[in-house]
């Protein structure tokens, strides 16, 4: 056996980064404290798009591409869920755990978006509401006050599935989210990592694109 790293640090961080800005965006939301809101928001905005982006020119177990799936995949882990014993070692998304990064990804995301459309009709504009008609900003607030319960549910779902596997597999899913590492044979093949300064480009692009996006649209 032998300690590989499966995680990168900006996925890890893109991961916790994204928790605390949800967290962060939910108090404000409830409180009213919505010049906070906005903020965590584009700070979500932000992250969704690092991520997209780290999806196609990342690290192995980041990209859409080595770790989607198709249904054969998924019935095929499903199985092996089903299965008394251990999981087969595996270093990253399993096919069901791509699943839910594309759902959590995209409630996510469509709950960002549609706040950029949103009022409260009072005091608060989400910055793009005036490029919009009366309807539409109608359309995207009930989007905004509905999506939001569905990605509490998504989010919940995320969290009892990663209890399932700690349960009933004995895989903590956790700690490698954290840390980065697992235990694999030495056989197993390790993912390649890319280098830091990638993820520092991509981050200050994704940044500037919602700065810029947010101040001059
Ligand atoms: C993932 C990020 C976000 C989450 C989780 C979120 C969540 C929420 C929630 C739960 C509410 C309802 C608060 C209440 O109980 O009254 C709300 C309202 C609102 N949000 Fe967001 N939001 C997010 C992003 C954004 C963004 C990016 C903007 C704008 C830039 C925005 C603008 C607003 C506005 C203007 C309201 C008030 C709507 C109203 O009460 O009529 N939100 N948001
Ligand atoms: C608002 C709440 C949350 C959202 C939106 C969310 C979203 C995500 C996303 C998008 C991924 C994919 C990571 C990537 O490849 O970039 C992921 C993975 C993961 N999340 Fe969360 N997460 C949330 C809360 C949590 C919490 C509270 C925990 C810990 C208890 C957690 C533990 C994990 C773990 C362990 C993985 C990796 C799963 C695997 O090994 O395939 N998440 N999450």
């Amino acid at each position: 056996m032998r300690k590989t790293l499966i995680w990168d640090l900006p996925t890890r961080l893109f991961h916790w980064l994204l928790v605390l800005c949800i967290a962060g965006a939910w108090i404000t939301g409830e409180k009213g404290a919505f010049d906070w809101h906005m903020r965590f928001g584009y700070g979500v905005l932000g992250l969704v798009l690092f991520r997209i982006l780290w999806g196609l020119i990342g690290s192995d177990t980041a990209r859409f591409i080595q770790f989607v799936r198709g249904p054969a995949a998924i019935l095929h882990h499903i199985r092996e869920l089903r299965a008394p014993g251990r999981l087969a070692p595996h270093a990253g998304h399993n096919a069901l755990g791509a699943l839910a990064v594309l759902g959590l990804l995209l409630v996510v995301g469509m709950q960002a978006v549609s706040g950029l459309f949103t009022s409260d009709g009072i005091m608060t504009d989400g910055p793009l509401v005036e490029h919009v008609s009366g309807a539409t900003a109608s359309l995207m607030r009930t989007i905004h006050l509905n999506n939001f319960n569905i990605l509490l549910a998504i989010a919940g779902l995320h969290i009892v599935a990663i209890l399932v596997y700690a349960l009933w597999k004995r895989l903590d899913l956790v700690r490698p989210m954290v840390t980065g590492w697992v235990t694999l044979p030495a056989s197993h093949p390790a993912p390649r990592i890319v280098s830091l300064v990638r993820a520092l480009v991509v981050a200050a692009i994704s940044a500037t694109t919602i700065w810029a996006l947010v101040s001059f649209a």
